[in-house]
């Protein structure tokens, strides 16, 4: 499984703390990896600043998929989100590879720009609000379909 975070997510732990708070990505990319790792699951992690970049990897993670070598991605595409028809267009072309949002913060209590999703129509589902959490509920439902845990 992969952990995609776009733009900026880079900055976590410094970046605007009471909104997004302290953890750093590389914590929180560790988070991730003994929670895969817990679940019997790898978990690769990734981060850009570039919508190409973020474009090329869920392509790559697509064919992964088709081969049977990938069970999914969660992806926090950050501002990408809101305006990205690029990234909509990526994860609709690599279907049936099941792509989970993921937000840190709850976005529907912010700016109206970002109550909007491009992502949210081709996402399996989406994680919002929740924190460093949403990512490992994401990696437990990814497991979940693909009928690796039951409970
Ligand atoms: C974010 C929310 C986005 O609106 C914002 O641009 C981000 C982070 C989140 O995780 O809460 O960069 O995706």
């Amino acid at each position: 499984m992969l952990v995609l975070n776009g733009p900026n997510l880079n900055l976590l732990g410094t970046r605007e703390p009471g909104v997004y708070g302290a953890l750093t990505l590389a914590e929180l990319e560790a988070r991730c990896r003994a929670h895969g790792a817990a679940l019997g699951l790898q978990v690769e992690c990734f981060q850009s600043n570039h919508e190409g970049t973020l474009i090329e990897q869920i392509h790559a993670w697509g064919l992964a998929h088709r081969s049977g070598q990938a069970l999914g991605v969660v992806f926090n595409p950050g501002a990408y989100t809101h305006t990205s028809i690029a990234l909509h267009d990526a994860i609709k072309g690599v279907e049936p590879l099941p792509v989970i949002e993921v937000h840190l913060s709850n976005v529907h209590a912010r700016e109206a720009f970002r109550h909007h999703s491009w992502i949210a129509p081709v996402a399996a589902g989406s994680i919002i609000g929740l924190g460093p959490d949403g990512y490992l509920l994401a990696l437990e439902a990814l497991a979940r379909r693909a009928g690796l845990r039951s409970n």
